[in-house]
């Protein structure tokens, strides 16, 4: 039985499909990029199938799930859904945004999610067997200016994922969700900047970042947990991030008002007597 990578032709989707095949698991993989899948295939072998699809067409991927009854009996059956592919289109507040790139993020992190999850589902649950791994983001659970509708897509995964164990009370289908945190060396930010490499580049620069292989290796390992056992959910970050204070506006104090105008013919003020006291004091020094 087969592990379901969506979202294999870069970063993690890629790393998850190396890192199972190499621990002897048959994996397909789907993306739009075919080049890239076909060379991750050249590299990994027969243990690598390749589904071409468009995750937020349904017809498309109802196409590439009815061609597995035509790969080799191994991969016909799915026992692990890895909801890998997801993007951030980007960073710009929502008052500005591109409501093309919302509906995008959307149409792919959220509605293409739960599309193949529906899908892949019942046949886990009547073999009373299997495995949803959705990829989430620490950008479900503390916003940032600029996460607008990629946080709230997140947020999505987050509770779906969970809503999905109360269904599936009962059956052995098991349900994580992983959320991690910056991680380099993927095309997550290219995408999210538009092609801006220098943009993308920088946010890595001077710091240890998350890997690829890092999150390839701990979604192997929920896989790879016995089989009365789930993780909910993992939320994982480089040791290098962490959290920041909540930021507060403050308004500028007003400024303090004018002293009263002095009349011209005006008294200039007298120097205050001295208390019996301070002339007692005067007297000792
Ligand atoms: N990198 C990070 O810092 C980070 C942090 C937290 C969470 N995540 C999440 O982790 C997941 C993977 O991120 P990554 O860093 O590996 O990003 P990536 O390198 O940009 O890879 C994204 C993958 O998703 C696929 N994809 C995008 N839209 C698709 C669509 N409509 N249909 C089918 N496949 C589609 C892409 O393939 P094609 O373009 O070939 O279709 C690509 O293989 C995403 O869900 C992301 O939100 C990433």
């Amino acid at each position: 039985m087969a592990i379901l990578i969506t979202g294999a032709s870069a970063g993690f989707g890629a790393a998850m499909a190396r890192r199972f095949v190499q621990a002897g698991y048959p994996v397909v993989g789907m993306a739009r990029r075919g080049d890239k899948l076909h060379a991750l295939k050249e590299q990994l072998g027969d243990m690598f199938q390749i589904l071409e699809a468009d995750l937020t067409d349904k017809i498309a991927v109802d196409a590439a799930l009815g061609s597995l009854h035509n790969l080799p009996e191994a991969f016909r059956q799915i026992d692990c859904l890895v909801n890998n592919a997801g993007l951030a289109l980007g960073l710009d507040p929502a008052q500005e945004a591109d409501f093309d790139d919302w509906e995008t993020v959307i149409q792919t992190n959220i509605v293409g999610l739960a599309y193949l999850t529906r899908q892949v589902l019942p046949q886990m649950v009547a073999r009373n067997k299997g495995y949803i791994i959705n990829l989430g983001s620490i950008a479900a659970n503390y916003p940032y200016p600029g996460g607008n509708v990629y946080g709230a897509s997140k947020a999505f995964v987050r509770q779906f994922s969970l809503n999905l164990r109360a269904d599936l009370h009962g059956t052995g289908v098991r349900v994580s969700v992983v959320e991690p945190g910056l991680c380099g060396g993927t095309e997550f930010s290219y995408v999210r900047f538009k092609g801006d490499s220098e943009r993308a580049d920088a946010l890595y620069r001077h710091t240890d970042s998350l890997s690829a292989d890092d999150i390839a290796e701990t979604v192997l390992w929920l896989y790879q947990r016995p089989a009365h056992m789930n993780v909910n959910s993992l939320e994982i970050m480089p040791v290098s991030q962490s959290f920041g204070a909540l930021p507060v506006h403050r308004t500028p104090p007003p400024p303090p008002p004018p002293p009263p105008p002095v009349a011209a013919d005006a008294p200039a003020p007298q120097p205050k007597e001295k208390t019996l006291l301070e002339r007692l004091s005067d007297w000792l020094k």
